[in-house]
């Protein structure tokens, strides 16, 4: 069904090229000997995607990915179910929407990050006349909703495993249409409010959609009040979304900004991570590479809408009709050729991290592992790319094995047949190939003529 031809793959011809061992326009370098510690799969999480109807996925769609981070809070429940911004009947509903989704995420032992902004009601549809927390100064509706969640929360037992974003994108006027000030003392009352009645919840923020970026004023005003009102969040959060940029550069710019304001490190999130186009295999390995390497927990983007964004786990999965005639209760699950990158991710890619640098122009980037016994080495191109590139897996003495000689390696192709609704059922096996290799490396091209199609590549240790 997958020929080598139709996928365009062709590192069985790959001839080893010895002296190409740094890292350059084209190529990702895999170090063996870079020991970066135990995987955790960090980017196995997707924001909205579960079903409000407790467990219409079956379970091992979750557990098979291992799936660890959700985020909800409602958005898009229609009325009444339009958020506290309409009244407590309103809220209610929504409120029951992010407390189911909560449960689900739990009994994966999956973290749950509540998004306050959506249970108000600014979804990104609230009117242009919508209140914002603190108009006119005036406090007192964010002050009582505040205190009806909180109280909703404990009655609920719902504080394990919680994290708050504080406002999502507040950056965008479609999620808050008010003054940046405003914003800010949005943080720090709200901030400050959580904090003494749930000291173990996680505050976590910005959520900015723009990355850090030393002349973005939402950043800089942001860090230096957080700084000052002793409001610094948790987890720095920050959206990849726009279709550019990279985490070595958004990290990197995140990082001279904390010396600048004086403020610690802490973990990082990008809780909506890739769009749509990049949600597919190479989209979702390239995403995974750039989230490992600086040790960001991640949770895919979600594109959808209406009940849909409440079902699909994120486009990892889809069911019977649902491109065509999608029912909020239908069946029939099955999974996608992104699904099938995760579950590898999770299951296969097992024993310890190793480092890896993206090639220079961004576009391959590869997350490798070494267990007892293989080292596999997961690959994407950033979609809508087609071209050739190549891996170079550097120090391969560093897992018993010698400097030179030939190196069997065996390819699995993670093909995105159907896109987000298509069924793929399992990587496709495109064989063993043996590599001559001299010099501690061994470099084969990687020949991306569709744009959506990841590789893994396995070689026993020695
Ligand atoms: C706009 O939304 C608010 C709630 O946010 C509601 O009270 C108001 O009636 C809506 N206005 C219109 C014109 O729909
Ligand atoms: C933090 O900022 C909020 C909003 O201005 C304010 O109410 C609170 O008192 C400040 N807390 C500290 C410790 O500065
Ligand atoms: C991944 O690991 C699972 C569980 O051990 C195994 O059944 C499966 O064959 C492995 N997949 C690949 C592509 O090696
Ligand atoms: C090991 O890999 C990490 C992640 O890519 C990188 O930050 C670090 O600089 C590497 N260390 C060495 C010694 O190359
Ligand atoms: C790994 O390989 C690189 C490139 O050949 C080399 O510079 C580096 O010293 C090696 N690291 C170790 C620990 O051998």
């Amino acid at each position: 069904m997958f020929s080598l031809l139709s996928l365009g793959f062709a590192a069985s011809v790959a001839v080893a090229t010895p002296l190409l061992v740094q890292r350059d326009a084209v190529t990702s370098v895999v170090d063996l000997s870079n020991n970066t510690g135990t995987p955790a799969h960090l980017a196995s999480g997707f924001i909205y995607g579960i079903p409000d109807t407790p467990n219409q996925i079956p379970d091992h769609f979750y557990t098979d990915i291992g799936f660890n981070y959700a985020r909800a809070g409602g958005a898009q429940v229609p009325s009444p179910g339009l958020g506290w911004i309409w009244g407590l009947s309103e809220y209610k509903v929504r409120f029951a929407s992010a407390l189911s989704n909560y449960k689900t995420a739990r009994k994966y032992d999956a973290n749950f990050i509540f998004l306050i902004h959506d249970l108000w009601g600014a979804d990104g549809t609230q009117n242009s006349s919508a209140p914002y927390p603190g108009d006119n100064g005036d406090w007192t509706f964010w002050d009582e909703y505040l205190t009806q969640f909180i109280s909703d929360m404990n009655a609920n037992g719902a504080t394990a495993g919680l994290s708050i974003d504080i406002w999502n994108e507040p950056d965008l006027t479609a999620f808050w249409n008010a003054p940046q000030a405003q914003y800010i003392q949005m943080w720090g009352r709200t901030y400050h409010r959580l904090r003494s009645e749930w000291p173990d919840v996680l505050l976590i923020g910005p959520a900015f959609a723009g990355e850090p970026d030393a002349s973005n004023i939402w950043w800089t005003n942001y860090l230096s009040f957080v700084k000052s009102n002793a409001s610094v969040p948790d987890q720095y959060v920050w959206h990849m979304e726009g279709g550019g940029g990279d985490m070595q550069s958004a990290y990197g710019a995140l990082y001279n900004m904390l010396k600048t304001y004086s403020l610690p490190l802490k973990p990082l999130n990008i809780d909506e991570y890739a769009t749509y186009t990049e949600e597919c295999p190479a989209g979702s390995a390239w995403w995974i590479s750039q989230l490992e390497r600086v040790d960001a927990h991640g949770l895919r983007g979600n594109w959808l809408s209406g009940w849909e964004l409440h079902d699909l786990m994120g486009s990892l999965v889809s069911k019977t009709n649902a491109a065509t005639d999608y029912t909020e209760l239908g069946s029939g699950y099955y999974p996608n050729g992104d699904y099938q990158v995760y579950k590898y991710y999770y299951q296969n890619m097992t024993g310890h991290r190793v480092g890896s640098q993206p090639s220079t122009d961004l576009l391959i980037d590869t997350y490798a592992t070494v267990g007892t016994d293989k080292v596999r080495v997961l690959t994407g191109v950033r979609p809508s790319t087609t071209g050739t590139w190549a891996i170079t897996i550097e120090n391969i003495s560093a897992v018993g094995l010698a400097t030179s000689g030939t190196l069997d390696i065996h390819t699995w192709g993670f093909p995105g047949a159907g896109g987000h609704f298509g069924e793929v059922d399992a990587p496709t096996d495109l064989g063993w190939y043996s590599h001559t290799f001299s010099g501690n490396s061994v470099t084969f091209p990687i020949y991306q003529t569709d744009t959506v199609t990841a590789y893994a590549f396995e070689f026993y240790v020695g």
